[in-house]
């Protein structure tokens, strides 16, 4: 019953580990230049064998192995053996391996590699399992549910080692210096997305000095960052996101002149960004969101001239943007967004940064108006400049960016919104576009041409809310072929909606909400075809946008949007002056999940055909006048978490059953004629009491979702660790949020 609504809720990684992984790929190739050639040259060894055997038979697979006994082990899949005939290479990723890994497995003592990645394996790792294979050279466990303790029972790692991976899995404990001691050749150290814990083991770079990449993101590391790293002198990639790291950057890492990457986004790190690390001049990716860091950013910062990834934003850093950035030339993402920096961004020449892809300067106190220069960055697709103190128009120059395809500039103070569309539907690529709470009561053309016949050809969000924009609801959005989703909500809009708005062929989430809208509501906008017809429905569009949509940007496990598909299908026209019967052809509405009518002037009866929207998670109807009964059909709505009739003329009995044994009566108040349960009113004594408007109905008619398309502007994508990214469904709420407004600041 939850998989319906959770058809959007998609757990994705986001990649952004490309980079990454080509140094580790370039790590392998570094250390074991002859993969995939070793062939066998003895026959297999009886011991070895009957250790894969038994092996074999402690897990299972829906694939079988073809592991014949007939067959010499050392030709057998995944098989490689040395001169000898003894097992030197044991190589099962992703074949569907599930159980525990046999003990047996410490009998392969001539393993130089091992891997048995992407299964799903269980369990601890056999006893003293580093302590048997003495000659390992490398090992990739990750992505299975591996858990325990490393050093359990005096294990440690071989000597040989140089690559360990035990990412994505469950392990925990301590990652204890005597387990690391004796891996004086060790290269590479990944127990990223475990549930480590205690300090950071930097101990590790006094055991060996050929350290290259060193990864404890997504663990629950603590304490400061120790002084121990100083001593990596070849470390390359130092990342330890998402963990509970306090302190600042200790001094000595500065002197790490290898270092290309610092990734620690997510923890408590303080204090100003030291100017120590304008000398990492090999950087390429400095990652310090999400922390507390305060001060300016390096005055110097130009000096890094390799950095491509520049992620500083949810920090407090505040001042101006060093001059000296523009040197950053191969930047393709810079994020200063969420902070307190200020100055004109006017003054700032962006024209170096020929490789710029994204840049966020959203949610500071930026002043002066839109920076011309920008538009000179030929690689630029997206930019988020919303919520800063930015005046003025935009300009015709912004036409240059033929690859633009997010543009937000929200929670400005721009003027000319006409201008602005006129020069906008230019950029030819734009896809999603974000100018709410901008040209405040300016009105907006109905011009059917200020959009040319091929303008905006790309475009799938497109939000003007909280402009208090008037004029009617402009012609020249029925061009728009690909619109999925349009946020016009509190403006001063009059007249009718059209009925052109009913056959846009991708709109699935309309909000016309706080208008002045008026008229009746007609079949033909109640016909939206990606609401109605199931091909349709099924078109969502799963690619990705470029920045993600973030719901409550300050807390880090809160929603974010980087799909439109994880955005659920809707309709808001509360808060107008529609007035007149609900059509019955609102029963068409299959694909809908939210439906909002209230607070208009809507009467006649509730239609029994609402039963048929049978995704509905959320409906209001409150603040009308209808009359009748409640369908008691509805009952039969499965997934309505939120509904509400408050304030109607409705009377008779309320439905019992299905998610109405659910609803208190806040859903009901305000009709005198309503009976029974929840409102304790006896069906037989209906004239007796009549409800009064208690604070908790007031509430219960906020039933707006989503505000990010108004505001709802973050920051970026996390670039190097992965961050799991939900759909917002109703189901993620607590019981009793269900109809409050989930919102947000930028
Ligand atoms: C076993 O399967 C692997 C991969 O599917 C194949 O390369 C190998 O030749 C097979 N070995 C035998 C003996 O059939
Ligand atoms: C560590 O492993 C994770 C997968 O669990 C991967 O995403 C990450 O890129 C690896 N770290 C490095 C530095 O390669
Ligand atoms: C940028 O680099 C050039 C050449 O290295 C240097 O002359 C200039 O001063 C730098 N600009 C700033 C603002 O640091
Ligand atoms: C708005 O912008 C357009 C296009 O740039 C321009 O032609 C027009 O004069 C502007 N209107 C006002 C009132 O500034
Ligand atoms: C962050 O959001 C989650 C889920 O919405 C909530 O449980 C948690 O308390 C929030 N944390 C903070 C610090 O606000
Ligand atoms: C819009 O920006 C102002 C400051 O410019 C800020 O105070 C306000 O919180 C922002 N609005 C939202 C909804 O974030």
């Amino acid at each position: 019953m939850f998989l319906n609504s959770l058809h959007n809720s998609s757990s994705s990684l986001l990649c952004g580990c490309c980079f990454s992984f080509m140094q580790l790929l370039a790590v392998f190739i570094l250390v074991f230049p002859c993969y995939g050639t070793r062939t066998s040259q003895a026959s297999c060894n009886q011991l070895d064998r009957n250790s894969l055997l038994s092996i074999y038979n402690g897990v299972s697979t829906s694939s079988p192995l073809n592991w014949s006994v007939s067959i010499d082990c050392c030709s057998w899949e995944g098989v490689s053996c040395a001169y000898n005939g003894r097992v030197s290479r044991l190589w099962l990723n992703s074949r569907g391996l599930e159980g525990k890994i046999s003990i047996s497995i410490t009998n392969l003592s001539h393993l130089r590699q091992l891997s048995l990645a992407h299964n799903q394996l269980s369990g601890h790792l056999p006893e003293r399992l580093f302590l048997s294979l003495n000659r390992l050279e490398m090992i990739d466990l990750s992505y299975n549910s591996l858990s325990g303790q490393l050093q359990a029972s005096g294990d440690h790692l071989p000597v040989f080692i140089k690559t360990v991976d035990l990412s994505s899995n469950n392990f925990e404990g301590i990652v204890h210096s005597l387990f690391l001691q004796p891996a004086r050749n060790l290269i590479s150290f990944n127990v990223s997305n475990n549930s480590f814990y205690g300090q950071l083991p930097s101990v590790i770079c006094n055991f060996s000095a050929s350290i290259i990449l060193l990864d404890f993101s997504l663990n629950h590391f603590n304490g400061s960052i120790p002084f121990g790293f100083g001593t990596c002198s070849n470390l390359r990639v130092l990342r330890a996101g998402f963990n509970s790291i306090m302190g600042s950057l200790p001094g000595n890492f500065f002197d790490l002149s290898t270092l290309q990457e610092i990734s620690f986004p997510g923890n408590k790190i303080s204090g100003p960004l030291s100017n120590g690390i304008v000398n990492l001049t090999s950087l390429k990716v400095l990652e310090l969101y999400a922390n507390e860091l305060i001060g300016p950013i390096p005055h110097e910062v130009g000096k890094l001239s390799n950095l491509e990834y520049l992620l500083l934003h949810m920090n407090y850093l505040n001042g101006t943007l060093p001059l000296s950035l523009m040197n950053c030339t191969r930047l393709t993402k810079l994020n200063f967004g969420v902070n307190s920096l200020s100055g004109e961004l006017s003054g700032i020449d962006f024209s170096n940064f020929l490789r710029l892809r994204t840049i966020d300067l959203g949610t500071n106190l930026f002043n002066g108006s839109f920076p011309l220069s920008i538009a000179s960055c030929p690689s630029l697709t997206a930019i988020r400049l919303s919520t800063n103190q930015l005046t003025g128009e935009i300009q015709p120059e912004i036409q240059s960016l033929q690859s633009l395809s997010f543009f937000s500039i929200a929670n400005n103070s721009l003027t000319n919104i006409t201008g602005a569309i006129r020069i906008l539907s230019g950029c030819k690529n734009l896809g999603v576009l974000l100018l709410s709470k901008n040209f405040r009561h300016e009105s907006l053309s109905n011009e059917g041409n200020l959009v040319g016949s091929d303008g905006f050809p790309n475009l799938m969000v497109l939000a003007l809310g909280r402009c208090q924009l008037n004029g009617k609801i402009p012609i020249w959005l029925a061009k728009l072929g690909k619109l999925e989703v349009l946020d016009l909500s509190e403006n001063a809009f009059t007249g009718p909606i059209p009925n052109w708005l009913g056959v846009l062929p991708n709109l699935f989430y309309l909000d016309l909400s706080n208008n002045l809208l008026s008229g009746q509501l007609s079949a033909q906008v109640l016909g939206l075809p990606r609401l109605v017809r199931k091909q349709m429905a099924d078109e969502v569009h799963y690619s990705y946008i470029e920045l993600s949509l973030f719901v409550k940007p300050y807390n880090l496990s809160s929603l974010q949007y980087n799909k439109l598909s994880s955005l659920p299908p809707a309709i808001y026209l509360n808060g107008n002056h529609l007035s007149g019967n609900i059509p019955v052809e609102i029963g068409q509405l299959k694909f809908i999940h939210n439906l909002d009518l209230s607070d208009n002037q809507l009467s006649g009866i509730i239609p029994d055909s609402i039963s048929y929207l049978t995704n509905l998670e959320r409906l209001n109807l409150s603040e009308n006048q209808f009359s009748g009964e409640i369908p008691s059909s509805l009952k039969n709505l499965h997934f309505l978490s939120s509904f509400s009739v408050a304030n109607n003329n409705l009377q008779g009995p309320i439905p019992t059953g299905g998610q109405f044994d659910t609803f208190s009566d806040a859903s009901f108040l305000g009709n005198p004629g309503l009976c029974g349960q929840p409102l304790g009113r006896p069906c037989t004594d209906l004239r007796k009491t009549t409800a009064a408007l208690s604070p908790a109905d007031k509430e219960s008619l906020e039933t707006k979702v989503i505000f990010w398309l108004t505001f709802g502007i973050g920051f970026g994508i996390s670039f190097s660790v992965s961050f799991v990214t939900v759909g917002l469904s109703s189901r993620m709420f607590p019981p009793g949020s269900c109809c409050r407004r989930i919102f947000y600041q930028l």
